[in-house]
């Protein structure tokens, strides 16, 4: 395991690791992964709401050697960790995609991948067969192609499928739009899992503007995989999804890169974890940066976080070692703040440990 002095950074302090990661990508890049929709609050929100929920540590608790192991949409992880569905993971790193499978694979995270992925998804399980792997689906216009892409990462061993509802129509980045929408092409990194198409496809109009409930069940009957929906904000919508066949929600602004007016998803837990009960697992992601965030969403009632932007400024900076040290510190912070709260594993943690401040 790479010692954080080695790789020059910290890897505990992400502010530092992402300062770094600027320094080092194309600013048209680091706009792209940095930013957010509109004048980017959601993103702010996102990050600060997490930091305002504040824990009551239980205590004279045998909790020394907390268990931080948990089972989400059938896979079993060593931590509540999975790494978020991004795309163009070869803008950061050229080792992209395949490098931030082995990383999970190593500290025993998940790591989704998403449709915009500039890595073969058979090339991606290739890389890290012993890592549990989730496939990130949009409804494309071509559902023909989305079919063909479910089949392709359920036959390769992607154990369940994340279906993301809250980007069918695109968000106003205005930091892409500086930038008059144009990532440096760099030779050779395009969309193969689109059929090679080139970067600017996520700002063209590809996906199905209109979904209902019922494409839950066409991508599970596709796929024969457990599907969690992404993007739910509405305790009513999460029963929806549920009813309709879905093993998961994912609480999540799409990293404030959608509607900037939106709800932290920290905020969004609660009510959704009160409407799904145990009739599905609820997961979420939006600015979880340390260990604590990770406790606070469990304590909430989450079964794991989905981790996002640090991981791209962590490949940026040391690929492979990169993404395992940041997740190897991420995960060494929520043991010591199970151990602080008395929590002797993931799954004892309750509302007893929120404090009623808000
Ligand atoms: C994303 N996100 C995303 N989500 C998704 O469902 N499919 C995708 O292809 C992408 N692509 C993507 C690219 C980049 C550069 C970013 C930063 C984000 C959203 C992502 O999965 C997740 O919801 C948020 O990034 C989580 O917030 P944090 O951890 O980045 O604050
Ligand atoms: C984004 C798209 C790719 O957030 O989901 O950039």
């Amino acid at each position: 395991m790479p010692g954080t002095e080695a790789l020059g950074v910290d890897y505990a302090d992400l502010d530092q690791v992402e300062a770094s990661a600027k320094d080092i990508l194309h600013p048209a890049v680091y706009d792209f992964f940095a930013g957010g929709a509109g004048d980017e609050s959601a993103l702010a929100a996102n990050l600060a709401s997490w930091r305002t929920i504040r824990l009551r540590p239980r205590v004279l608790r045998p909790a020394a050697h907390p268990d931080t192991s948990v089972t989400v949409l059938g896979s079993t992880l060593a931590a509540p960790i999975v790494i978020a569905p991004m795309g163009y993971q070869r803008l950061a790193h050229p080792d992209g995609e395949r490098a931030t499978a082995v990383a999970a694979a190593r500290v025993g995270a998940a790591m989704t991948l998403s449709t915009y992925a500039t890595t073969r998804l058979e090339d991606v399980r290739a890389a890290a067969p012993d890592g549990v792997q989730w496939f990130q689906t949009y409804i494309l216009q071509d559902r023909g192609l989305t079919a063909d892409l479910l089949q392709r990462a359920a036959a390769s061993g992607f154990t369940a499928v994340l279906l993301t509802v809250d980007a069918t129509v695109p968000g106003d980045r205005r930091r892409d739009r500086r930038h008059g929408y144009a990532l440096p092409h760099a030779d050779g990194i395009d969309l193969p899992n689109l059929g090679g198409v080139g970067l600017d496809a996520a700002y063209s109009s590809r996906l199905e503007a209109d979904l209902g409930p019922d494409v839950i069940g066409w991508v599970r009957e596709v796929s024969g995989l457990p599907v969690a929906v992404k993007g739910v904000l509405h305790p009513d919508d999460a029963r929806v999804c549920v009813d309709a066949g879905a093993a998961g929600v994912v609480v999540s602004n799409h990293g404030g890169r959608q509607l900037d007016a939106a709800m932290a998803s920290a905020d969004a837990l609660a009510d959704v974890v009160n409407a799904v009960g145990d009739r599905a697992d609820v997961l979420v992601d939006g600015g979880v940066r340390r260990g604590a965030d990770v406790v606070r969403a469990l304590a909430l009632g989450a079964r794991a976080v989905l981790v996002g932007r640090p991981v791209l400024w962590a490949l940026a900076h040391d690929g492979e070692e990169g993404v395992t040290a940041m997740l190897t510190a991420l995960i060494d912070g929520i043991g010591e703040c199970l151990r602080m709260c008395g929590a002797p594993s993931a799954t004892a943690l309750g509302a007893d440990v929120l404090a009623r401040v808000r």
